[in-house]
């Protein structure tokens, strides 16, 4: 039954079968109908290149992608559980459907990812939407075509999941259905292992599984064939990429094999675990022509203290050291950042440690979370004693601060001349969007449509706070 396409797929659960099944049987379902499938992922990009796997293998089953949720056959939401209020709006988007389940018996909903490897959300969901029919976990790209296929011919519903392992194959040569042609996202490595104290994904996503080399350097070779201008290399910690796959590699030297890759194109990268976080990186990122100069580094509070409790591993010295090395090494790089505010007992002190850190380290970006108890992390049990209010009136503070920094920084770009990569037009103001190498948003005025997934050197003549304006020199 197999067509050679999912090579790892054979050894698990008989993958290629159900997904040969279906395409054989597509006309029997669905009585010559176009069925069509809408999918949404919720959360990190990691999510979303996960939603782009799924609806390719539904795409190569038969299935027409649809972005319009009322239209679909088959609708499925690919989950995201690191913070609460993520799994709040699932929960919401869940809801509304019950409505379209009445319309369309035959309308078959599903629920993957990280969100229902939780035992007490999967309980949630199948007693208070019952109408859900399948339940995937947050690899759910090996049980997909077996669920689906029972559903659709003994219209069974709920297959338990097999609890995520460290044995957890990688399946390559999934069909992925990219709905962008200028950006592709690419995991290089799936899991996490460092378990900082607040943090779900570990026990979500399970160890840390890197891809072959020869495997991402042939996915990414194909992209730039197929015109891809950027790739984005995923993975909870990137900077552990290689440990246990049996070709000695490490990230630096994946990193220096896909910038000998001919053709023109930009590769990022996220997100690298701070501790794990070295020169020899930074070096190769200033050294190779076609890795983009933006390194995203989270360093989640700016207190040693927190630090310390959250696992992280590190101290705000060694991070401020790295923030100083990226900046003497590649002087236009652009650094980002995420932080947690409100972490349990974070002190006034501790906050202020924060904002002097951000002062200090001058981030082109902040992503700024307020804490959210996650059930059996191990920060879920501290006591707290910080409330509600002073943390979002911490989150405003370092809000404003960063404001303050960000108009600052935007207006220095001002006269000078920066080689972008456009991805939008813009009907309303006939002008196009492009990102630099940093990834700083920038809107060209004298650009037309034709300039769609090119590389340009514009001059910039203006800055708002979240945009540059230019012009094609
Ligand atoms: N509460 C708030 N933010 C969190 N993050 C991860 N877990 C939590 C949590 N429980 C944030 C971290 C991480 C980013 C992806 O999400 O800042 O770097
Ligand atoms: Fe979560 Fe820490 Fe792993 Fe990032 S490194 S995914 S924050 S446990």
């Amino acid at each position: 039954m197999s067509n050679g396409k999912f090579k790892i797929y054979d050894k698990l659960n008989d993958v290629t079968h159900y997904t040969e099944l279906i395409k054989d049987n597509f006309s029997v379902f669905y009585k010559d109908k176009k069925a069509k499938v809408y999918v949404h992922s919720y959360g990190c990009l990691q999510s979303v290149s996960d939603g782009e796997k799924l609806k390719g293998i539904l795409v190569d089953m038969g299935y027409i992608a649809t972005d319009v949720l009322e239209e679909a056959d088959v609708i499925l939401y690919n989950t995201c559980a690191v913070r609460e209020n993520a799994e709040d709006r699932v929960f919401g988007n869940v809801g509304v459907l019950k409505a379209l389940k009445k319309q369309n018996k035959q309308l078959i909903i599903g629920i993957a990812g990280c969100m229902t490897e939780q035992d007490d959300v999967k309980k949630r969901i199948q007693k208070s939407y019952p109408y859900v029919d399948l339940i995937m976990g947050s690899n759910a790209f090996d049980i997909l075509p077996k669920l689906l296929y029972d559903k659709l011919s003994n219209n069974k519903k709920y297959v338990e999941l097999e609890p995520i392992t460290e044995k957890s194959d990688i399946i390559e040569n999934i069909p992925v259905y990219r709905d962008d042609k200028i950006k592709a996202n690419v995991s290089i490595m799936y899991g996490c292992d460092n378990f900082c104290s607040y943090c779900i994904v570990p026990y979500v996503r399970g160890r840390e599984r890197s891809r072959a080399s020869s495997e991402i350097l042939e996915e990414i070779e194909n992209l730039v064939k197929q015109g891809y201008k950027e790739i984005m290399l995923l993975g909870e910690n990137v900077n552990s990429y290689g440990k246990g796959l049996e070709n000695d590699i490490d990230f630096p030297t994946l990193l220096k094999k896909i910038n000998a890759i001919k053709g023109e194109f930009w590769v990022r990268f996220m997100s690298s675990h701070p501790k794990d976080c070295s020169k020899e990186l930074i070096d190769t990122v200033a050294a190779c022509d076609k890795i983009e100069k933006h390194i995203h580094l989270p360093m989640q509070s700016g207190s040693n203290s927190i630090l310390k409790v959250m696992n992280r591993k590190y101290t705000i010295e060694h991070f401020m050291s790295l923030v100083d090395y990226v900046k003497e090494k590649i002087p236009n790089a652009t650094l980002s950042t995420d932080i947690i505010v409100g972490f349990p007992n974070e002190t006034r002190e501790d906050f202020e440690d924060t904002l002097s850190a951000l002062r200090k380290a001058r981030f082109d970006t902040v992503f700024s979370f307020i804490y959210s108890k996650r059930t059996g992390t191990v920060a879920a049990k501290l006591d707290d004693s910080v409330t509600d209010k002073e943390k979002s009136d911490r989150m405003c503070e370092l809000l404003s601060i960063q404001n303050e920094i960000i108009v600052e920084k935007m207006q220095s770009y001002v006269d000078k001349t920066l080689r972008v990569l456009v991805d939008t037009y813009n009907t309303e103001r006939n002008s196009v969007l492009g990102r630099d190498s940093g990834g700083i948003l920038i809107e060209i005025e004298n650009g037309d449509k034709t300039l769609k997934g090119r590389f340009v050197d514009v001059l910039i003549t203006s800055a708002k706070r979240t945009l540059l304006l230019g012009k094609i020199v």
